[in-house]
């Protein structure tokens, strides 16, 4: 009998030993927050959250979404080859770029319209930006104006132009983000007109979404998002609102937005008239072949952005980890390379950083978080970025990001040694 009951209570010990209940979470945000461990976790949970339509504005590409796919497999394809007893106790993962430090090489892409993600929308991201101390790019389609933005945020911030045929209103956003202390203007050249993009076209997705028999579905099965929906102000182009040109109030295809208001005969020129009259730092985002980048360094821009619009104008377009080694090669001593597109973890960022880029650009991963969970989901991703670079920089035996080369890089297009 005293065998049977010290077999017992050896039992309950050794259950008691692994046994280990999480306590209830609450809050909802901060239980489907904890569920998330990768950027690929929040995409998930924000698929579930977001309507369809919304979702796919967000994720989709164009066309058959190739490029879309190649720039995040371009980073799969390419493999570490790391060092070992090279004490790394401290590592430093921070760096400069456009003559500024940060902590890491990370800067946050401009998207149009984020407020349909989440009504706090690019005053969310700002926000958690200026906390992370990370570069911040307001979209000219943004849901918040220059203005609101620079009220929240006092952290680096860049604006992103597009250029409308009507060049007085582009030279008046200018001035206003002068006005507003943003840093660096960033001119996006790859949307000379706008891409085909099937999912948006497939549902008939217009700006801010029109409510029709399948969308009212749509929302009733997402009640948490078309609840804050329907709560906030409603969703504009912040920027243009009152200037007679739409702002997006009127559900508008983007397609048809762009192509109305946008010019086709942007050329080199407008470079130059940028110039003219923007006294600080320019970044051309779009370029994507290493002649182009010779022009913009040609031209005297500060930095580069490598990017085919994450994948969402002309499909096929090379993946943009490709172009790094041959652009950083031909310009890489003028102008800032920054690699945009496919980034999910920080170990992308390493990659990126060790072929030759000053530093990466992201843009779904900050939206896929602010969908999963709001400014806390942008929080979250950030200081993730941050140990994720940390820890691979650690393991690959590199204390600082001057000491990352294409020494680190194993399988690209290299042999292993
Ligand atoms: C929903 C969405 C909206 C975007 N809007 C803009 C925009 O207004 N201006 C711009 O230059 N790029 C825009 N982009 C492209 C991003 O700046 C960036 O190039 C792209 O997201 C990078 O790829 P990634 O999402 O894989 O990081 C947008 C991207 C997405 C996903």
């Amino acid at each position: 009998m005293a065998a049977l009951v010290e077999r017992v209570r050896r039992l309950i010990e050794t259950v008691r030993s692994v046994l280990h209940f999480r306590p209830v979470e609450l809050d909802p945000v901060a239980r489907r927050l904890a569920r998330a461990v990768s950027v690929a976790d929040l995409r998930r949970i924000a698929k579930r959250r977001l309507p369809r339509g919304v979702f796919d504005y967000m994720d989709g590409g164009a066309e058959d979404e190739r490029t879309l796919a190649a720039n995040s497999d371009a980073y799969v394809r390419v493999t570490f080859r790391p060092r070992v007893l090279r004490d790394v106790g401290t590592v430093d993962p921070g760096t400069t770029v456009l003559g500024r430090p940060l902590p890491i090489p990370l800067v946050l892409a401009p998207t149009g319209f984020t407020r349909i993600v989440d009504p706090e929308g690019e005053l969310a991201v700002a926000r958690a930006a200026a906390r992370a101390d990370l570069p911040y790019t307001l979209s000219t389609l943004g849901t918040r104006s220059i203005e609101e933005v620079a009220e929240v945020s006092r952290g680096r911030k860049w604006f992103q132009v597009y250029v409308w045929r009507d060049r007085g209103l582009v030279k008046d956003m200018i001035d206003r983000a002068a006005r507003c202390g943003y840093e660096a203007l960033v001119l996006t050249v790859d949307t000379a007109v706008f891409g085909r993009r099937d999912r948006d076209l497939r549902r008939g997705f217009a700006l801010p979404p029109k409510i029709g028999l399948d969308t009212l579905f749509d929302g009733m099965v997402h009640p948490g998002w078309t609840w804050d929906f329907v709560r906030s102000d409603p969703i504009r182009f912040a920027n243009v609102v009152g200037l007679g040109i739409g702002d997006g109030s009127d559900a508008v295809s983007l397609a048809d937005y762009i192509n109305s208001q946008f010019d086709p005969t942007l050329s080199w020129h407008d470079v130059e008239w940028l110039r003219s009259v923007w006294d600080g730092p320019l970044v051309l985002k779009g370029i994507q072949t290493v002649d182009d980048a010779r022009l913009a360094a040609d031209a005297g821009v500060e930095a580069i952005a490598l990017s085919n619009h994450g994948g969402r104008q002309l499909d096929t377009a090379p993946a943009t980890l490709d172009l790094v080694a041959p652009v950083a090669e031909a310009v890489g001593d003028r102008v800032e390379i920054i690699c945009d597109g496919g980034v999910r973890r920080g170990s992308d960022i390493v990659k990126a950083v060790a072929l030759g880029a000053r530093a990466c650009m992201a843009g779904r991963a900050y939206l896929y978080a602010l969908g999963a969970g709001g400014e806390r989901g942008v929080d979250q991703v950030l200081r993730a970025f941050e140990v994720d670079v940390r820890r691979t920089m650690a393991l690959l035996g590199v204390r600082t990001v001057s000491d990352l080369s294409p020494d680190v890089i194993g399988g690209y297009g290299r042999p292993h040694d």
